[in-house]
């Protein structure tokens, strides 16, 4: 199973600044992911919270379920060492993600406190950046359908 966690401000996707987040809704986003990851047959747990605490709770509750986690942080990216301390202790590996390209904007930006404790960093491409993530994990973490499928198949459908 993959997280999915958005941060602070992240549930207004689609009306929040459309000309630098672009119009998908979070839903739209959640949406994208899980059929990415369906195609692994892997499956998508999501979260979003304005709550530092709250995002941190629910890393720890499912940190061992999880076989990736794809995190936007929103801001808490550019402040959070506590986030970044949880990443730390999660046993499967995480990707940061930004709709924005955060290295083009302002300066404050263009630090991670997070980026650390993350396997990569995904910035600027809109909401493809989360299906890039999800095909990472995937592809990095479990094993795709078709190679099941395919080695079913040659088995004799057993
Ligand atoms: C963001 C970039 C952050 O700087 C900002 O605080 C956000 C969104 C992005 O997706 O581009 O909330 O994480």
């Amino acid at each position: 199973m993959i997280l999915l966690v958005n941060g602070p401000n992240l549930g207004l996707l689609g009306e929040r600044q459309p000309e630098v987040y672009g119009s998908a809704t979070l839903a739209d986003v959640e949406e994208m992911v899980r059929e990415a990851c369906a195609a692994y047959g892997v499956e998508v747990l999501a979260f979003q919270s304005n709550w530092e605490g709250a995002i941190l709770d629910f890393l720890q509750q499912h940190r061992q379920e999880a076989q990736g986690l794809i995190i936007n942080p929103g801001a808490l990216a550019h402040t959070s060492r506590a986030l970044h301390d949880c990443l730390e202790a999660l046993p499967c590996p995480a990707i940061e993600v930004h709709l924005s390209n955060v290295h083009a904007r302002e300066e404050f930006r263009r630090t991670s406190v997070v980026a650390p404790a993350c396997r990569g960093q995904i910035a600027g491409l809109g909401p493809r950046g989360y299906l890039l993530a999800a095909e990472w994990l995937c592809a990095e973490t479990a094993r795709p359908l078709r190679v099941v499928r395919a080695k079913r198949a040659a088995r004799g459908g057993r």
